[in-house]
């Protein structure tokens, strides 16, 4: 475990104020290209963080589907952990790492779940397998072995077979829409810059303007 005793510098790129733009949404899309252009696996992975009815906080990845300027569109069961906890508490986070490039993006907000009309459009550009697959997995539920679980694939294979696949009612997407994003870059000796994004939601869900702060490394 050699990585535990490394101490590596992040090196002399610095992020300053100017380099960002006003729109913090957008300044996340530059980012995401530049990271699909540096070839990060998965640049589109992030880590969700919840926190559920009895306060209990867990974090799990999952990919980005869809940003424009209401936020950022995820999908998955909603009768999972994480469909459970945004039911009973809808604040979240979400910490994208392209640690190769020393970036992290650190989100916080509310989830929403999408418009069911919505959700049937990114369901609807799933591969068919996947889609079977959301009818065969009750996600986050303990099952016997993994026979079993094949099982239920295969007689949804059966099921589907040759038909298109209706999106299950309990699976979709959801919206983070945002509060605070900060863009965080490494920089060498540890010093590193943070540029915070912060705004706030009204009663209507209406956001105030983005205030920019940076934030000590
Ligand atoms: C790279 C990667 C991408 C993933 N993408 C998703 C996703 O988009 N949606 C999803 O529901 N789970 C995704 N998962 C699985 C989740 O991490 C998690 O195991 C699952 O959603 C159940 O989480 P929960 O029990 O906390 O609800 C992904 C896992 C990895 C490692």
């Amino acid at each position: 475990m050699d990585s535990l005793n490394r101490h590596e510098d992040y090196g002399q790129e610095a992020l300053d104020e100017t380099h960002l733009g006003a729109d913090p949404i957008e300044q996340f899309k530059a980012w995401l290209i530049e990271a699909e252009a540096a070839d990060i696996y998965e640049p589109n992975a992030f880590v969700l963080g919840t926190v559920d009815e009895l306060n209990q906080s867990r974090s799990r990845t999952v990919l980005l589907k869809g940003v424009d300027n209401r936020g950022f569109f995820f999908a998955t069961n909603y009768l999972s952990r994480k469909g459970e906890a945004v039911a009973a508490n809808p604040s979240v986070s979400a910490a994208f790492g392209w640690y190769s490039m020393y970036r992290q993006v650190l989100i916080q907000g509310v989830a929403e779940k999408v418009a069911p009309a919505e959700s049937d459009d990114y369901f609807g550009s799933r591969p068919h397998e996947s889609q079977v697959a959301a009818w065969s997995s009750h996600q986050s539920q303990p099952i016997n072995n993994r026979a079993a679980l094949d099982d239920q694939f295969s007689e949804a294979l059966t099921k589907f077979d040759g038909q298109d696949v209706p999106r299950p009612e309990y699976w979709g997407g959801y919206l983070i829409i945002p509060t605070r994003i900060e863009f965080w870059k490494g920089r060498s000796n540890r010093m590193h810059d943070r540029i915070e994004f912060v705004r706030e939601l009204d009663v209507t869900g209406a956001p105030t303007e983005w205030k920019v702060q940076r934030l000590q490394p």
